[in-house]
């Protein structure tokens, strides 16, 4: 029975949270998967602890009024720290919000989920771009699994591909459409929309971070390409190493010229090694209509891997959502409870 604590409950945690309940069942049947969720701590919402374990209908609608804090019977008012060291719990979902720019607080939820030996799920880009040799050494150290499918293209699968089904492989090079807020508006470009209608559009579906400056300017494609570099390619890069270049400059005269000589504008995240290290870049390219990366339209991404004995692999899918990106936490808690069977 695995023991599950949340650190954050939006969108993507309740989605998860959603997942295991309409699953329960199947995932008991079919894997032997079961669990329990001894906690909850969000920063606006509140937190609730209880050992025996929180229903979970109960618990979504009182995260839906933002009032977690109203569970009955429940131990209440633990900031995430505290959830984390007295939950009782062996995984920790962490998904509260993301900072590119600091990490935090994250960072110390991270820190004291591995450092008290606790297994940590996550879809946090922060940390994991920022800090992940020293994450993942702590998690080696304290024999914990530090499990970040989510960080990289919500639930389609990439860390979790290039870990088991392409293992034995050099990875060369990763290139791809990282961020779907940008590739919707591209898109919606190529239709004759304007930038600002497109962008407009793409807060009203929800899939632009809270501040869209993270997506135009590429800081969300680039903090996927760190994790890349870092954890596929073993490469010590941070953002001052990725060459990064948003689409705020592409016209629709651009798009239009792109598109009379046979090619699309795509905001293309890129980590390939070089004799020295690895080179890293987030910039609009012009690729041409035979790419498979070209055919991927609308808020889809896709990831081209290029690899020394498969050659090319392409992996096209959602990289947004809240049902997409709780199932990456729910691959991961699979994979978590499987090793540990
Ligand atoms: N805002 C991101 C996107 C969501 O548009 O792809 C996931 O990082």
């Amino acid at each position: 029975m695995q023991k599950i604590a949340f650190v954050g409950f939006g969108v993507v945690g309740q989605g998860l949270a959603e997942i295991l309940l309409e699953k329960k069942q199947i995932l008991k049947k079919k894997y032997g998967y079961e669990y329990k969720v001894v906690a909850v701590s969000d920063f606006t919402k509140g937190s609730a602890l209880d050992q025996k374990g929180l229903n979970l209908s109960k618990l979504l609608k009182l995260a839906k009024k933002g009032k977690i804090s109203e569970y009955p019977g429940a131990k209440t008012g633990l900031d995430a720290v505290r959830t984390i060291r007295q939950s009782g719990a062996d995984v920790i979902v962490e998904v509260s919000y993301t900072d590119i720019k600091t990490a935090e607080p994250a960072y110390t939820h991270f820190k004291a989920a591995l450092g008290a030996g606790k297994h940590l799920v996550t879809t946090n880009k922060g940390p994991t771009a920022l800090y992940f040799r020293e994450l993942a050494a702590l998690a080696k150290r304290k024999k914990a699994a530090f499990r970040y499918e989510g960080t990289v293209v919500a639930g389609t699968p990439v860390v979790n591909l290039t870990g088991t089904c392409l293992a034995g492989n050099d990875i060369t090079e990763v290139r791809g459409i990282l961020n779907g807020t940008t590739n919707f508006i591209l898109t919606s470009m190529e239709k004759g929309k304007s930038y600002e209608a497109a962008l407009k559009e793409a807060q009203r579906l929800g899939f632009a971070e809270a501040d869209p400056t993270a997506d135009v300017e590429g800081f969300d494609a680039m903090a996927k390409v760190i994790i890349l570099a870092k954890s596929l390619m073993g490469a010590d890069i941070g953002p001052k190493d990725v060459k990064r270049t948003g689409i705020t400059r592409i016209t629709l005269k651009d798009v239009e010229e792109a598109r009379a000589a046979g090619m699309r504008w795509k905001l293309i995240g890129k980590v390939k090694k070089t004799g020295r290290g690895v080179a890293a870049s987030v910039r609009p390219e012009k690729v041409a209509v035979t790419d498979p990366l070209a055919s991927v339209g609308g808020a889809k991404n896709a990831l081209t891997f290029v690899t020394d004995l498969l050659g090319e692999v392409t992996i096209v899918g959602p990289g947004a959502g809240r049902k997409e990106t709780g199932f990456a936490l729910l691959a991961d808690l699979l994979a978590i409870d499987r090793t540990a069977k």
